[in-house]
């Protein structure tokens, strides 16, 4: 039975370029189980897009002396270069900055409001008397209280990655000019965490025995040892989504609270612009469908806490207020299998301090599927991994080429020079050939058990075992001197051979989309594997926006055994990865820093 499958990728901010950290943090992943939950046959969705409000916008803009709307239109598109080189299938990549975002959030924002779970509190905020406004989130920075790093921003402290409240941060100063700003009654508006606590509470240990580890303790120890309490959801900013109610021109929502509704308010777009505008239902109010969250360990807090309650508190008063139907609840997170961090060369990723691999500028010099490769086998799934140059040569050399790349090759160009570009067809199985054959169809079960509990690094570690299992077989087959003996024996093992590289490839294409789908052509397939990505403006009375959409009615790939009739034509073969040279390493460390 095909299952609708909502995956939910973190949103970038759209004030800087994007990093490996990112990649392996949570597009790739998500990527990876969405191209192989398609293969299976599932209706996936998969949304994100820029986030490009709140005070990380307005900083940048601020320090350039332009608008924040031009530092957003400056790195969308980008985004979008980045995401179609890497292959990165978003069904529809979009922003915050739509009508639609706007119409979604404020909704929900009137659904929290009209259940009860919202309240108005006077708040102290830093102000600054030189610049004659208020300091919210990253304009202000100074001693987190935490754990006493001096560069802690005024909303989370990028040392111990803990969320903050900015009024108790110690020898506080104007991010903008420096000077030392004082506290200020403000009014806002709060989410009722507190009121919200038993809803969470009860939707985290419903999900505890499958959750990673990490996330789930991580949420619910911090409830049980802190308790939710009420959190502020608007702003003094005039650059966001303005608050729904009267009086209050001039605030903001939160960019946590509205970022996160992108979720939603991006399946409806995507629903509009299919012209099947109630179609987003099917992943958002069924109650069989499973909403799948990929980001990176920062932002547990937010998904695994603060979304949800605004799920929950939100229930079906959000369908009447958006679309005056009776409605159902939204469904709340069926996993949030987040991300660890990936550390360059042993040090902490430092995007401001150029201690990072840009992913632009690594395609601009290598190929992309090398990239997923050593990214997906570093995945800092469990624990906190780390980037090294020379790992990445010596993993692209002796895994991806010599275990991988090289055995397609070989055997294709070798049935190339002996049976004239066919699959042989005079074969018959011997049983060494029929246990091959049975432990890399295996690999379907095995290597999608893994893929299914969002174990990636596992089950690419077992995908490239099984690669290694048909090296093994051909050094025991030997048909590179059979062919002159014996050439029917040496026609079953290439035929053998074959086959179970048409299955690796299937296997492998969810992380090697881009050499899988070169295989599956060569291999003598039409249709392609997956659909393919194109971008698309979009008009709204905010401007234009550009987006990506993905488009997958011609793939033809699917989980399942192949069945590669003998005799078949193939296409000429081309090498699918590059060797590099060991030298490559130090170019790359020389560029960093
Ligand atoms: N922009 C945030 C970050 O880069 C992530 C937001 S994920 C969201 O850390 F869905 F909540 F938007
Ligand atoms: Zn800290």
């Amino acid at each position: 039975m095909s299952q609708h499958i909502l995956v939910a990728v973190a949103w970038p901010y759209s004030n800087s370029d994007i990093h490996v950290g990112n990649v392996a943090g949570s597009y790739l992943p998500a990527d990876i189980f969405a191209r192989y939950q398609r293969l299976k046959g599932n209706q996936v969705l998969m949304v994100s897009g820029s986030d490009a409000h709140g005070t990380p916008i307005t900083v940048k803009a601020d320090a350039e002396g332009v608008t924040p709307e031009e530092i957003y239109q400056r790195y969308q598109p980008r985004f979008l270069d980045l995401f179609q080189k890497l292959g990165l299938n978003y069904d529809l990549f979009t922003s915050t900055h739509t009508e639609n975002h706007f119409k979604v959030s404020q909704s929900l924002f009137l659904a929290l409001k009209g259940n009860g779970y919202l309240y108005t509190e006077e708040q102290q905020q830093w102000f600054s008397e030189a610049l004659n406004r208020f300091l919210p989130d990253r304009y202000v920075e100074g001693t987190c209280y935490l754990c006493g790093y001096e560069n802690a921003r005024g909303d989370q402290c990028d040392n111990c990655g803990n969320v903050l409240d900015g009024t108790q941060l110690l020898n506080p100063r104007a991010k903008i000019d420096g000077s030392a700003p004082e506290l200020r009654k403000t009014t806002h508006f709060f989410l009722d965490l507190a009121q919200l606590q038993p809803q969470v509470i009860e939707f985290l240990e419903s999900r505890k025995d499958y959750w990673r580890p990490n996330v789930v303790t991580r949420s619910l120890g911090w409830i049980r040892s802190q308790g939710l309490h009420g959190r502020p959801i608007t702003r003094d900013l005039d650059w966001g989504i303005p608050v729904p109610v009267d009086g209050w021109e001039g605030k903001c929502l939160y960019v946590w609270f509205e970022a996160v509704i992108g979720y939603l308010s991006a399946a409806i777009e995507w629903a509009q612009i299919n012209g099947e505008p109630d179609a987003w239902h099917r992943w958002w109010t069924d109650p069989a469908a499973r909403a799948y969250y990929f980001l990176g360990k920062d932002n547990i807090d937010f998904h695994a806490i603060l979304w949800p309650a605004e799920l929950a508190g939100a229930g079906q008063t959000f369908a009447r207020i958006f679309e005056e139907t009776e409605g159902k609840p939204l469904n709340l997170p069926y996993d949030v299998p987040a991300n660890e961090f990936l550390n360059i060369q042993d040090r902490k990723l430092s995007g401001s301090r150029n201690w990072a691999v840009w992913a632009l500028d690594f395609l601009e010099r290598y190929d992309p599927d090398p990239l997923r490769y050593y990214l997906t086998a570093i995945m800092p799934e469990t624990s906190d991994s780390n980037w090294d140059w020379d790992d990445f040569v010596s993993r692209n050399n002796n895994e991806l080429v010599a275990t991988w790349g090289n055995l397609a090759n070989r055997v294709l160009s070798f049935a190339h020079r002996h049976w004239d570009g066919n699959v042989p067809d005079e074969i018959s199985l011997r049983p060494a050939d029929e246990e091959l054959l049975a432990k890399i169809e295996a690999g379907f079960e095995n290597v999608g058990a893994h893929l299914d509990a969002v174990k990636l690094r596992a089950a690419l570690g077992e995908a490239i075992r099984l690669a290694g299992e048909v090296n093994a077989y051909l050094d025991a087959q030997a048909p590179w001197s059979a062919v002159k003996t014996d050439k029917a024996a040496a026609g079953t093992t290439i035929y053998t051979a074959i086959r179970a590289i048409d299955n690796l490839k299937t296997l492998l294409s969810p992380f090697l989309p881009h050499t899988c789908e070169q295989l599956h052509q060569t291999l003598g397939y039409d249709a392609p594997l997956f659909g393919e990505q194109y971008t698309e403006t979009q008009q709204d009375s905010l401007g234009e926006h550009l987006v990506l959409r993905y488009r997958g009615a011609e793939a033809g790939g699917r989980w399942a055994p192949s069945a590669l009739e003998p005799g078949r034509a193939l296409r000429e073969p081309a090498p699918l990865f590059k060797k590099l040279e060991p030298s490559v390493a130090d170019e790359e460390r020389a560029r960093m820093g």
